[in-house]
């Protein structure tokens, strides 16, 4: 029998040779925390549609999607005919520009809360912004957030609590950064309420709005509700990151879904269509703060700055004002949630054939992957009982096996997510689907031959 590993440097070899490249040049041969896979990542040659191909020629059905920016697939042929125009044009003006108009439009009239926008060029720099805006517009400098719930890499968002213990999660981060963030258990409101009540100088509450970790622990039905009428009464300010909900779980983000309409909103991935990009968007008098006004004339002490090289560039615009009328009436979200049902059912049928104790669940078209613990199944649909998660950190699979899933899933041809997990999109069809959960099957086969499961 091959094993898993065998099967994986047999079926990888120009990826191990490319990776020793690697490890000459980046930490840990890798340019992003969730690419890092021991013994060695793959390295991918081309994309279209749901699939991608490494340097081997190995052909994978992707559960990745652009970490979740491409909801329309690889390459779609109104995004490649945007950029390529655009970039016979000019990459860069240095300048205002039409195409920011039509960009800016399209957010304005698809987030409920967008009054304003401003473009950053990541999702961090979002977060960051609107941060920064809530705190420059209440004149008060801690933030509230919740376990787990990840915001970017920032000073601001990156301290907090993220595993079991207390352990800051934040080596390098000054510790008055750290100590302008207080963290708490997601669907507690009656300890959001305590905490604001005792803490004059919170400017805002931050949160998923899906929850933590897109969706891994899921919020309590009516806690964005709870929030919005806890942080009005408070006069505090309510962000949510939208980084990955925006545009996916409807055209209007969570907010529109859930009909709670925050005071900011923060977006980056499918807003630029897959190309490098972000944004604040939000209430008038708040995104006011980095309007430049006579009185102030340049005097950046008195507002918010904010330059920014690739703010608004012309190539994420094209991008991003191709993506968005395509994904405006929702039928390509209704088309990626039905294959995430197919997908996340199909998955739990092999579980439960194969006996293995474990669930798969999510919400929308992300879905995440707990095997080896006894964990409840979505009953109908996919979302997982929250009550489940409450108080609890998520689900996780042991690390070893995580790294055995997605070694054994690659062999069989389809890409997770950092340690299993993914994004549907709206170009994955029926077939493919059907293709990856058989490649799942096979995949939980041999590790259970070989005693990993
Ligand atoms: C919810 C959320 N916020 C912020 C970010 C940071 O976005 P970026 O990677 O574009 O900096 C991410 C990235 O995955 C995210 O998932």
């Amino acid at each position: 029998m091959t094993s898993i590993s065998e099967s994986y440097d047999r079926l990888h070899p120009r990826s191990a040779q490319l990776y020793q490249q690697a490890l000459q040049l980046f930490p840990s041969g890798v340019t992003h925390d969730i690419r890092f896979l021991p013994p060695f990542p793959l390295y991918v040659e081309r994309a279209s549609g749901c699939r991608k191909w490494d340097v081997d020629g190995n052909e994978i059905i992707d559960y990745v999607m652009g970490h979740g920016a491409l909801l329309l697939g690889h390459s779609h042929p109104a995004l490649v005919k945007a950029v390529t125009e655009q970039i016979a044009r000019g990459t860069h003006y240095g300048a205002c520009h039409e195409l920011e108009l039509a960009w800016g439009g399209w957010v304005q009239q698809l987030i409920p809360s967008a009054e304003r926008v401003r473009f950053t060029s990541s999702g961090t720099e979002a977060t960051l912004m609107a941060i920064r805006l809530a705190r420059a517009y209440t004149g008060r400098d801690r933030i509230l957030k919740f376990d787990f719930h990840f915001h970017g890499w920032h000073d601001n968002v990156v301290g907090a609590r993220y595993a079991d213990s207390d352990l800051r999660r934040a080596s390098g981060v000054p510790a008055a950064a750290l100590g302008s963030q207080v963290t708490v258990p997601q669907n507690d409101i009656g300890l959001v309420e305590h905490t604001l009540a005792e803490d004059p100088e919170i400017a805002a509450v931050i949160v998923e709005p899906t929850g933590a970790s897109w969706g891994t622990l899921p919020l309590a039905p009516g806690f964005l509700a709870q929030l919005r009428e806890m942080t009005q009464r408070f006069g505090v300010l309510l962000i949510f990151d939208e980084v990955v909900t925006g545009f996916r779980v409807s055209p209007g983000g969570a907010q529109k879904l859930y009909n709670v309409i925050p005071d900011l909103t923060c977006l980056a991935k499918i807003l630029a269509g897959g190309l490098p990009g972000g944004a604040v968007a939000g209430r008038r008098d708040i995104l006011s703060l980095i309007e430049f006004r006579a009185d102030m004339e340049w005097n950046f002490s008195r507002r918010v700055v904010h330059p920014g090289t690739f703010n608004a560039n012309p190539l994420s615009a094209a991008a991003g004002t191709a993506v968005l009328p395509l994904i405006a009436d929702g039928e390509a979200q209704a088309h990626a949630d039905a294959m995430a049902e197919r997908l996340v059912q199909g998955m739990n049928d092999v579980l439960e054939k194969r006996g293995i104790p474990g669930c798969v669940y999510g919400l929308s078209s992300m879905f995440h992957i707990v095997l080896g613990k006894e964990s409840p199944r979505p009953r109908r649909g996919i979302e997982w009982p929250w009550q489940a998660a409450n108080g609890a950190p998520p689900p996780r699979t042991e690390l070893s096996v995580s790294l055995a899933l997605r070694r054994g899933c690659l062999n069989n041809g389809l890409d997770l997510m950092g340690l299993g997990g993914g994004l549907v999109s709206a170009v994955h069809q029926p077939a493919d689907i059907d293709a990856s959960i058989e490649g799942f099957d096979r995949t939980l086969v041999q590790m259970q031959e070989e005693g990993i499961l």
